[in-house]
């Protein structure tokens, strides 16, 4: 496809700060991982914008350089980290406390982590039942509350001569919340936050006073807050990149390989019975039911979209889709998840597939918070407002306009983030036709 003009694009001079509400087990696996990175202790795996590659041109001009090298993104040297937690503890604690990176692995970057030190958080315990902050903001109202968050935003940018701020939320998931009317349009979003209104939860708080200050906004949690009509029109207006919601990291990365793969080859689908155990606080949190209940709605669309019945009904049509997640301490941040997938061939011949996951859930999300950092950051300065479907590659519901299915397919996911990519640098689009290789 001809390539479109160039956008232009400002450049990523000076430093990004990234605050991340939440300072648990993804947060500081993530701001641990650049700092070693940083300094050579380890290489970036996981990263598309440090790792990957984009091919640009015809297959035969041979150009494949580094995204890193292609698109203007902040570098590493220039991240500062921030966030807020209900927990005061500093990144060096909650990291320990967390028990994701050995000991041997914080002692070396010790001093860097104590330094990150959580701003109080807007934290109320009937949206996250199981933890029990000491460290929280106190306000009359929802909006006070919020305007403290921007002015924790702007003092953070001041303090540390910062040129732009992303935010990236690696907070608990939140109680289900239903969309209601007051997350209908800004003005009864913003009354509800007057009337200190239920439905207004505090990672809508966080979303708004980003998008209040111009700052980009990654969801990485299930939980409803950017992804509201009135917070969309907010960042409209005010010209923020937001994105959502939920990294997508172990079980449905998976699903979103295999489930593509199988209606590739029209293979048909009885059902799909996936548990997990789990024994981090982010499996604590979700062994609340009401918070449970966010996470599945979020996992078990991921194969309805990408199968279709409504289209293949003789393949997909009342097949089964069962999660389970288990709080199990002795495993920590060690995911074992298990998938029973019951696949019917050629005459109706059932067949089974078994997937035993052994993951490290932060190790899967730390890559993913920063690849949403610094594709944010590069989406503002290219102008890019509002939903950045293109980012749906790293979340399991991603956020799409009104009345369009999300893409699952992880690989339609890749070719729309690389092509958006080069479209906004101005390349040719990549179609794989390749017909010009045999029809010259
Ligand atoms: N690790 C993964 O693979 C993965 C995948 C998808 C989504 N997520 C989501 O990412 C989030 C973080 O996961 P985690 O393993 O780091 O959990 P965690 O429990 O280790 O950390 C979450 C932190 O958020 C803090 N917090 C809670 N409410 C807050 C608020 N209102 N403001 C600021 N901080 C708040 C908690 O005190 C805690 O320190 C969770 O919502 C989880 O569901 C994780």
């Amino acid at each position: 496809m001809s390539p479109s003009a160039p956008r232009k694009i400002a450049p990523a001079t000076g430093r990004l700060g990234i605050l991340t509400p939440g300072l648990g087990a993804v947060a500081t696996t993530f701001i641990a991982g650049v700092e070693s990175v940083r300094r050579g202790y380890s290489k970036p795996i996981g990263s598309l914008t440090q790792m990957a590659t984009i091919r640009l041109g015809k297959r035969s001009d041979q150009r494949s350089p580094l995204i890193r090298d292609f698109v203007p993104l902040a570098r590493l040297d220039d991240l500062v980290f921030g966030g807020w937690d209900p927990i005061p503890d500093d990144a060096l604690t909650a990291a320990r406390t967390a028990g994701v990176l050995n000991t041997a692995e914080l002692d070396r970057i010790a001093p860097f982590l104590s330094g990150i030190v959580p701003m109080s958080a807007v934290f109320d315990n009937r949206y996250v039942t199981r933890i029990h902050g000491t460290h929280v903001k106190a306000g009359k109202t929802k909006r006070d509350l919020a305007d403290q968050l921007r002015q924790d935003i702007r003092d953070f940018k001041a303090r540390n001569q910062l040129d732009r701020v992303v935010a990236v939320w690696c907070g608990s998931t939140e109680v289900f919340i239903r969309p209601g009317r007051q997350h209908s349009t800004i003005e009864e979003f913003e009354r509800a936050m007057d009337q200190n209104d239920e439905a207004i939860s505090p990672a809508m708080l966080y979303a708004w006073a980003a998008i209040m200050e111009g700052v980009p906004y990654a969801n990485g949690a299930p939980n409803l807050a950017v992804d509201t009509p009135a917070l969309q029109r907010l960042a409209l207006d005010r010209a923020v990149a937001i994105s959502g919601k939920d990294f997508k990291t172990g079980q449905t990365w998976m699903k979103t390989v295999i489930a593509p793969g199988l209606k590739a080859r029209m293979l048909g689908l009885r059902g799909w019975y996936s548990t997990n155990i789990l024994g981090n606080r982010d499996g604590e949190v979700l062994d609340d039911p009401a918070s449970f209940k966010t996470k599945e709605e979020s996992k078990l669309s991921v194969l309805r979209t990408i199968l279709q019945p409504e289209v293949y009904p003789d393949l997909y049509e009342g097949f089964s889709h069962v999660v389970r997640i288990n709080y199990y301490p002795p495993r920590g941040d060690n995911k074992e998840g298990w998938d029973n997938i019951d696949i019917v061939g050629w005459m109706n011949y059932p067949m089974q597939i078994k997937v035993n996951f052994l993951c490290r859930d932060s190790i899967l999300a730390a890559p993913i918070v920063l690849d949403l950092a610094l594709f944010s950051d590069f989406a503002q300065r290219a102008g890019m407002k509002g939903i950045q479907e293109w980012l749906s590659f790293y979340y399991k519901s991603p956020m799409v306009a009104e009345g369009l299915q999300p893409e699952h397919d992880l690989f339609i996911q890749q070719t729309k983030l690389k092509n958006t990519l080069r479209h906004l640098m101005g390349e040719e689009q990549i179609t794989h036709l390749g017909l010009e290789y045999y029809e010259p």
